[in-house]
Formats: C-alpha cells, sequence, structure tokens
C-alpha cells in the first residue's frame, strides 16, 4: 500500500513552524521557527508581533521542512493544519498558507485542534492504546483529556482560571526571570527547598484545576516578607511552587486514570518538559503497572507542527475534510 504523507502546519502561537510525516508516525521532517527572542523584551508574547513574523518565515519554513522530507507538493496527501484555539491573527496565517497550497495544488485539506495535536505528539512516540488520558499542561491549557478511540476526545477537567504554563510565566515575571519563565522556575526550583507554605486548588469532586490563587499566593509571600524587611530564597519560593503544582497535576491525572481505567497516559504541552513534573508522574505510575505512562521527548511537548501532522492524519483517515472557508477560530472546541 502506498505510503500516507501529511504536511503539518503550526502558527497558533510564537513558532511558525512546518513538518511532513509518513504513515501517521514517521517524522520525514519537523522545522519550527522559535519568536521567543522578539517577544522576551516584552515579558510575553506581542500578538501583532507574532502574526507579523509568521507572514515573515511561513514559506521559507514550508520549503525547508519540504526540502528536508525529500518530497514536493504532489506527494502530499493531506495538509493539516491549526485552525484553533490560540491567536487570530497568528492563526489566519498558517490557515490561508494552507488553504492556498491546498487549492493550488488540489490537495485535501484538514483543520487540526491545537490540542489535539499537543496529544497527538505521543502517536509519534509509541503506538497508542485506548483508553488513554492525556494531560494536557501548555501556556494556553491545563487539561485532562480522555481518549476512547482514535480522534475521540472528551475533556474531563479542565482549568477554571490560568493555565499552568500562564502560572509558571507569571510568578517568573514576578521574580524577574526571562520569558517564557517556565525553564528558569523549574531550574531554580532544583536549586531551592520547598519550605514555603503555599495553597494547592483541589477542587474536590471535580478534575478542574485552578492556579491563579496560587499564583496570588506566591505574589503575596513576596510583598509580604519585602515589607517585613525579610529575605526570601528566590529558589525555596520556586521549589515551593513547582511543589504545589504538581501535587495536584500528579494526584489528580492519578485518580483520573485509575478511575477511567486507562491502558495509557500521555503528557501534552510545553509544561510537560518540566524536569518535576516528569519525575513526580513517573514515580506516581511506577506502582500502577497495568497503565502505562508516555512521556514525549521536550521538542515533540512544545508547539510543533509534527504533532499537528500527527493528528491530522488520523483525522484524515476518519474521513475528516475542511472545505477553502477554513478559517482561524481563536476560541475552538476540541
Ligand atoms: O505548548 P507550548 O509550547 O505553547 C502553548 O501552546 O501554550 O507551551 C509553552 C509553555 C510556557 O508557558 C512555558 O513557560 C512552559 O510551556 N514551559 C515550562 C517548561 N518549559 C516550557 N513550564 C514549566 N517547566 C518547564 N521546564
Ligand atoms: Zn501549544
Amino acid at each position: 500500500e502506498k505510503d500516507q504523507i501529511i504536511l503539518g502546519i503550526e502558527t497558533s502561537c510564537d513558532e511558525t513552524a512546518a513538518a511532513v510525516i509518513k504513515n501517521g508516525k514517521e517524522i520525514l521532517s519537523n522545522v519550527v521557527a522559535s519568536q521567543i527572542e522578539s517577544h522576551k523584551r516584552f515579558g510575553g508574547v506581542v500578538p501583532e508581533i507574532a502574526s507579523r513574523h509568521h507572514v515573515e518565515q511561513m514559506t521559507i519554513v514550508l520549503e525547508e521542512a519540504l526540502n528536508q522530507a525529500g518530497i514536493g507538493y504532489s506527494d502530499i496527501d493531506a495538509i493539516a493544519v491549526t485552525e484553533g484555539p490560540g491567536l487570530v491573527g497568528a492563526l489566519l496565517i498558517g490557515v490561508n498558507a494552507a488553504k492556498a497550497i491546498a487549492f493550488a495544488h488540489n490537495i485535501p485539506l484538514v483543520g487540526v485542534h491545537h490540542i489535539a495535536g499537543h496529544i497527538y505528539a505521543n502517536r509519534l512516540v509509541t503506538e497508542m492504546k485506548f483508553p488513554a488520558l492525556s494531560l494536557v499542561v501548555s501556556g494556553g491549557h491545563t487539561e485532562l483529556v480522555l481518549l476512547k478511540e482514535h480522534g475521540d476526545f472528551t475533556v474531563i477537567g479542565e482549568t477554571r482560571d490560568d493555565a499552568a504554563g500562564e502560572a509558571y510565566d507569571k510568578v517568573a515575571r514576578t521574580l524577574h526571570l526571562p520569558y517564557p519563565g517556565g525553564p528558569h522556575i523549574d531550574r531554580l526550583a532544583h536549586e531551592g527547598n520547598p519550605s514555603l507554605k503555599l495553597p494547592r486548588a483541589w477542587l474536590e469532586g471535580s478534575y478542574d484545576f485552578s492556579f491563579s490563587g496560587l499564583k496570588s499566593a506566591v505574589i503575596n509571600t513576596l510583598h509580604n516578607a519585602e515589607q517585613r524587611g525579610e529575605n526570601i530564597e528566590p529558589a525555596d519560593l520556586a521549589a515551593s511552587f513547582q511543589e504545589s503544582v504538581i501535587e495536584v497535576l500528579v494526584t489528580k491525572t492519578l485518580q483520573a486514570a485509575q478511575a477511567y481505567d486507562v491502558k495509557q497516559v500521555l503528557l501534552a504541552g510545553g509544561v510537560a518538559a518540566n524536569k518535576g513534573l516528569r519525575a513526580a508522574l513517573t514515580d506516581g505510575f511506577e506502582s500502577l503497572s497495568d497503565i502505562e505512562l508516555v512521556v514525549p521527548p521536550l521538542y515533540l511537548c512544545t508547539d510543533n507542527a509534527a504533532m499537528i501532522a500527527a493528528a491530522g492524519s488520523v483525522l484524515f483517515q476518519k474521513g475528516k475534510r475542511s472545505s477553502l472557508a477554513l478559517n482561524g477560530n481563536p476560541g475552538l472546541d476540541i
């Protein structure tokens, strides 16, 4: 049988990305142009700057992805593009590039939900087994998603306020660390002791999360210490914050995995790069031998187009086709 070749395109936030994958799981190319340097001095992603960079980078990144894969447009079976959620101006660049290629070369188009992409990064490292539970933790999302089969997503819990990555970035900003702050807090946390008392939002009886109270508690702890003329070790604060985030994430993931009797737990999203979270999840699932924990490599956890192509591959196979009326949808539901 002929190989299935999918071109993936991702521009939902501050990475311009294109990738080619074969048969849903083999990466032929995975090109990511990061804009972090341009947004750093503003302490976060500036939407207008993001859109402009996507416009500049899109065709370069696309050509590079095709070149590295050694293919041309005529070899592509479908184009998978992130249609949402994300920054609308950023999404539009990828969506319009995908539509232009689809129209010019008469290639089927498949709109992909960004979170479905993050989850399907896992299919690039292992065969997925169902039911599966995915813990999606990124700058924009914190969700527990149940997959009964390929392409079938049910959100069983989500954040009621800040995403985990957002909380990391805001706490980092309070500690005058550069954007994005997650990796800096992660590093600092390993040098400190979790000696400060910070809250955990358990939200008993649900798989929902909340991180805004924790973020405020960190800010208050710093302010109060300042007013009393006391000194707080940033490393201790980072360690205490990280412990609070991880304890809730891991506890709820363990509970949900057992309640839904899943075969696999799939870690997804940028915060999946967190060393503390990876270690705590590995620890937690060690004693649950009938549940396999899958932790993708870092380059597949942060935004990329291979994951969008992987999700698109499955959706395409299930018959999903998007029309040339496809639009960027910043509030898209999974
Ligand atoms: O998935 P992603 O690349 O973009 C979104 O879709 O949001 O995630 C980016 C987020 C940022 O908030 C960043 O601070 C966080 O992932 N992040 C981390 C780590 N590496 C990246 N958070 C905690 N620890 C890390 N090591
Ligand atoms: Zn993402």
